[in-house]
């Protein structure tokens, strides 16, 4: 096997697939584009959800990329050897194009030729969906293996359990191939195979072939085309190529963990603890710098993506503390990745100011109540009797001292109790029915559905955004951020001063001629070149492919976009205006609704 740095890894990935025809798209931002559904980008496929249900990709039917993205629900166990709550996914796509009998065949030269990862047969072993009501057994997928060289007795057939993706409960999906690397080790049992845990196997990447879309009602409607979606772990598989036992062990922490060792004067894997601690804050602070450095960057807050930036610096600040790590430092590790990554993601070079400043504001703020929280915590724990810690006393110190609950469930077991976890959701939910903050819609459903709803919004986003320069007489307004829900759109941009209740009113009425009117959206397709020309307006700070796509509404808005949108703009109802203010020094922002 080849030992690979995360550099040469991308590019060889990334150069194989272009010469097999695809086009290199950017990484989309870890904040997804009008789904409410899900707070972050969880997998390659996620923004590329419409391509895969039909919608025309600019940059034609075969696309390779490298996406950033996050998925925390496995947070608590972080500073195991194996998860983070950040990774780089590499894939590539096909949108109607080929199918099984090629993605096969490249599969196995990417893995097995020289030229690339150049992993010996006698290493691989794969799986195959082996069938059910849905969908038929993958004979098909299980032959093209055979003739690529995999002998019969490395492949598996496995059920949907194991063998069919799917992001969330319902979308485009399909059954799967995986290839595992087998370690060589025994035999856990007659029946040892790549489902078992026992660790003879190591997933290496994925080949979904997407042809179905889940419903809401359970059940799957074949799609228009059939895709090809796969995904490799970049980390994973370089531990793996490398021969290195985690993630954690591959180039891309080197500096950061450098850094934490001269802070702490600590050394990684001195012992199980202080090993531990740094895998968090490796782990915490690289998901901070990614979402603060994201071209849609977030800031730490109390509800959505802002809370789990939130709850990532905060745990960090603590395992910092653990290890010695003076206030105030985080930053410096921080600034360590954005060395590391900023040739593939120059975004976070371009918000590194940002990264520091934030992470800084963050780690005072929590700094100051962190010790109270602490005194707090060990009074609290002379009074409990028995081994349950009260969900109320959880609130309360995520309430009073700013302690997500993980930091409060993790000290409590240290000290011999489990945390009422539903006692504290309770708790939660109580406090935000009071302040009226909770969105009960926001977890339900998955990605295809509420498409409609988000559509409408999102168009009338566009309409807001170019009412606000006519309204302003300000052509420099630009875009600083979008956000849609089912319930309301969210839209930042550039203005220094509150908007005037006449201005707020004169928007709305823009929009609304705009709506009135019912005029068509017509997309066109065209070169970054001819539709900056054209007049078209943009996010240009974001990196766009060469071909784009622009959305025009009469003579109301024209502007480059991903979609999806409403057909025309009667569609849209009433827009409303219903809250105006500052998001950022010289940013305001407004939230508005369709009635
Ligand atoms: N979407 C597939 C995955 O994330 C490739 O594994």
């Amino acid at each position: 096997m080849k030992k690979l740095t995360s550099e040469s890894l991308r590019q060889l990935y990334l150069n194989f697939f272009k010469e097999k025809g695809h086009k290199i798209i950017p990484s989309a931002s870890l904040i997804p584009e009008n789904d409410p559904s899900v707070l972050f980008t969880t997998a390659g496929m996620h923004p590329l959800v419409p391509y895969l249900l039909g919608e025309k990709h600019p940059e034609g039917t075969r696309l390779t990329d490298v996406q950033k993205c996050v998925r925390t629900g496995d947070i608590e166990d972080v500073g195991d050897p194996s998860h983070c709550t950040f990774f780089e996914m590499l894939g590539n796509w096909s949108l109607g194009d080929y199918f099984k009998k090629e993605m096969i065949s490249w599969s196995f030269e990417f893995l097995t030729s020289e030229k690339y990862l150049g992993i010996p047969i006698e290493k691989l072993a794969v799986t195959v969906f082996e069938g059910d009501e849905d969908a038929e057994r993958d004979t098909e997928s299980a032959s093209y293996w055979e003739e690529a060289g995999i002998p019969k007795d490395r492949i598996f057939y496995l059920p949907k359990k194991h063998n069919w993706w799917i992001a969330g409960n319902v979308g485009p999906c399909g059954p799967d191939t995986e290839m595992f690397i087998d370690r060589g080790t025994p035999k856990c049992s007659e029946n040892c195979s790549p489902a078992c845990s026992c660790g003879k196997y190591l997933e290496i990447w994925n080949d979904v072939f997407m042809q179905f879309e889940k419903k809401a009602d359970g059940t799957y409607e074949k799609l228009k085309q059939k895709n090809v979606d796969t995904g490799m772990g970049l980390e994973r598989t370089l531990s793996i190529l490398n021969g290195v036992p985690t993630v954690y062990d591959t180039d891309v922490f080197d500096g950061a963990k450098a850094q934490i060792e001269e802070l702490s004067g600590k050394k990684y894997g001195e012992s199980e603890e202080v090993t531990k601690a740094f895998r968090i804050i490796l782990d915490h602070v690289r998901t901070a710098t990614f979402m603060l450095g994201d071209v849609k960057g977030i800031s730490p807050s109390n509800v959505d993506q802002g809370y789990v930036l939130r709850r990532v610096i905060r745990r960090a600040v603590r395992y910092g503390r653990q290890l010695g790590i003076e206030q105030g430092k985080l930053s410096t590790i921080a600034v360590k990745y954005v060395e590391k990554y900023s040739g593939v993601y120059p975004e976070l070079n371009d918000n590194k100011n940002r990264i520091i400043d934030e992470l800084n504001k963050e780690e005072d703020k929590f700094s100051k109540t962190l010790t109270e929280g602490l005194k707090e915590f060990n009074k609290v724990i002379t009074y409990i009797k028995g081994d349950v810690f009260p969900g109320k006393t959880a609130f309360r110190l995520f309430d009073t001292f700013g302690f997500p609950i993980e930091i409060t469930t993790e000290l409590a077991s240290e000290k011999g109790f489990t945390v009422d976890v539903k006692g504290y959701e309770e708790a939660y939910k109580a406090h935000q029915e009071k302040s009226h903050a909770g969105s009960e819609q926001k977890f339900k459903g998955g990605l295809a559905e509420q498409n409609e709803v988000t559509a409408r919004l999102h168009t009338a986003t566009h309409l807001l955004n170019a009412a606000l320069k006519v309204v302003l007489n300000d052509d420099n307004i630009n875009q600083r951020g979008s956000n849609i829900t089912v319930e309301r759109l969210r839209f930042d941009f550039s203005f220094d001063r509150k908007l005037t209740p006449e201005e707020l009113k004169a928007v709305e009425d823009k929009v609304n001629e705009a709506i009135k009117a019912n005029v068509p959206v017509v997309m066109e397709e065209m070169s970054l070149e001819d539709a900056k020309n054209s007049g078209a307006v943009g996010v240009f700070t974001q990196k766009y492919g060469d071909r784009v796509k622009v959305y025009t509404m009469g003579s109301y808005s024209k502007e480059i976009c991903g979609g999806p949108h409403a057909k025309t703009t009667g569609e849209l109802g009433t827009f409303k205006i219903k809250k105006e203010e500052a998001s950022s020094a010289g940013v305001r922002r407004i939230k508005a609704i369709l009635q």
